[in-house]
């Protein structure tokens, strides 16, 4: 049967794994995850725009934020806590008391592998280490971003652990909070009773990432699909996750979405949801003829979802292609001047290059930034260079777009 051999292959999977990680000394999947990385002078002075002679000058003062020693009492710099602590004592946390809203940013593609979650990790990590409360929102049952975060607490106010899916699930006619839930019986049978389901901002944890919370991928989203699809003809199912969305989306100042690669009710409730969106294309002509499809499905169908009668259209203010993974040289570098020079501004001038620091942050379940030392230093400083300045076009696209505020509000 295709089920046992599927268990035995797992598990088989499974023991390799496991005795890969254990004889590089990598971190298991479950062990938590720590944001480890310490901030030198300069690191400090390169976040915060200032030269490392201000810092060092300012470090001397009374209250400026506890460094950390080594065992010998050399100076190594602030840990991440610091760091941002740093950033409140010097004045320098962005002020969006002006802001018309918060940016709710879907990162989406059907094509699979295009780079969303790391383009969502890194979104994140880049606004969080500039003062920004972020949230991320797992839409994808792989779990891969909630894999990046260990969440700190379990709410006591939700003992039965609803998730994100038994909130899309929920009847939202019903307000979403009190609803009918089926529970399966010792005896494997079916019942049905009422629940008051808490207020749907106990499913955002805290993470290790201090300016990041997260709302966890939940098995259940599977289940979305099947159930939401049972809602009968005049259930507007592709507006439940906006009005949690609504419900939770302060006191962040942005919210990322990580979709699955895939078209479905789950993404299409994601889009529905954001105020802005990021398509993350390799530079591959099979990548962007995917992303052409992908674009091209959205224009076909939500032409009925957003002039349906009872709908609000999705409230845009930006879509961009970032191209990811991308490379200095041959056809796929040609390739992206073009679609660039074609494309013009629907194509973020910056573009995530491809880089080995992936691939070996990611083996560690860590982050480029979270890296504190990688070992071919030129190699790291080519990858966090280019890093940091597509957090800045999103950063500014944020500021001129969504929030709507001058750089002298900010
Ligand atoms: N800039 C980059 N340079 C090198 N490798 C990268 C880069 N960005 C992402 N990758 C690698 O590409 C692979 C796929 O990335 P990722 O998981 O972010 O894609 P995804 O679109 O979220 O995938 P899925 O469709 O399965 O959700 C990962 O192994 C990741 O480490
Ligand atoms: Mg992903």
């Amino acid at each position: 049967m295709l089920y046992d051999v599927c268990e035995d292959y797992a598990e088989a999977l499974k023991a390799f794994l496991d005795s890969v990680r254990n004889q590089a000394q990598l971190r298991q999947p479950d062990q938590p995850r720590e944001m480890k990385r310490i901030f030198t002078v300069q690191n400090v002075a390169d976040q915060l725009g200032v030269s490392g002679s201000y810092i060092t000058r300012r470090s001397k003062e009374k209250d400026f934020p506890t460094p950390l020693f080594d065992d010998s009492g050399r100076r190594l710099g602030w840990d991440y806590p610091a760091f941002l602590e740093i950033r409140k004592y010097l004045k320098r946390c962005p002020d969006l008391s002006k802001a018309v809203k918060t940016a709710i940013c879907a990162v989406a593609n059907f094509k699979g592998g295009s780079a969303k979650t790391s383009t969502t990790i890194i979104l994140a990590q880049g606004m969080a280490l500039r003062g920004y409360k972020v949230l991320i929102l797992d839409l994808d049952p792989q779990a891969s971003a909630s894999y990046q975060f260990t969440s700190k607490e379990k709410s006591k106010d939700n003992p039965l652990e609803f998730g994100l899916g038994d909130y899309m699930l929920a009847d939202y006619a019903d307000a979403i909070f009190k609803t009918q839930i089926d529970e399966v019986d010792e005896n494997g049978k079916v019942q049905l009773f009422e629940a008051d389901m808490p207020d749907p901002k106990e499913i955002t944890k805290s993470t290790q990432w201090y300016n990041i919370d997260l709302v966890e991928s939940d098995p259940m989203l599977h289940l979305v699909e099947i159930g939401l699809a049972r809602k009968g003809d005049n259930f507007l199912f592709w507006e439940v996750l906006k009005q949690i969305v609504d419900f939770v989306k302060q006191p962040y100042d942005v919210v990322l979405l990580d979709f699955p690669p895939s078209l479905n009710y789950s993404s299409i409730n994601g889009l529905f949801a954001a105020n802005c969106v990021i398509v993350p294309t390799p530079p591959e002509l099979v990548d962007l003829h995917s992303t052409y499809e992908f674009l091209d499905a959205i224009a076909q169908t939500f032409a009925y979802y957003e002039n349906h009668e009872f709908s609000k259209p999705v409230d845009l203010d930006f879509l961009k292609i970032l191209i990811t993974k991308a490379y200095t040289e041959g056809f796929p570098a040609e390739l992206e001047g073009g679609l660039k020079l074609m494309l013009g501004n629907r194509v973020m001038t910056n573009s995530v290059l491809g880089s080995k620091v992936f691939s070996n942050t990611t083996a560690a379940y860590t982050t480029p930034f979270e890296v504190h030392k990688y070992k071919d230093r030129q190699t790291y400083k080519r990858c966090i260079d280019n890093l940091d300045l597509v957090v800045t076009e999103f950063e500014n696209l944020l500021k001129e777009k969504v929030w709507r505020i001058t750089d002298d509000q900010a």
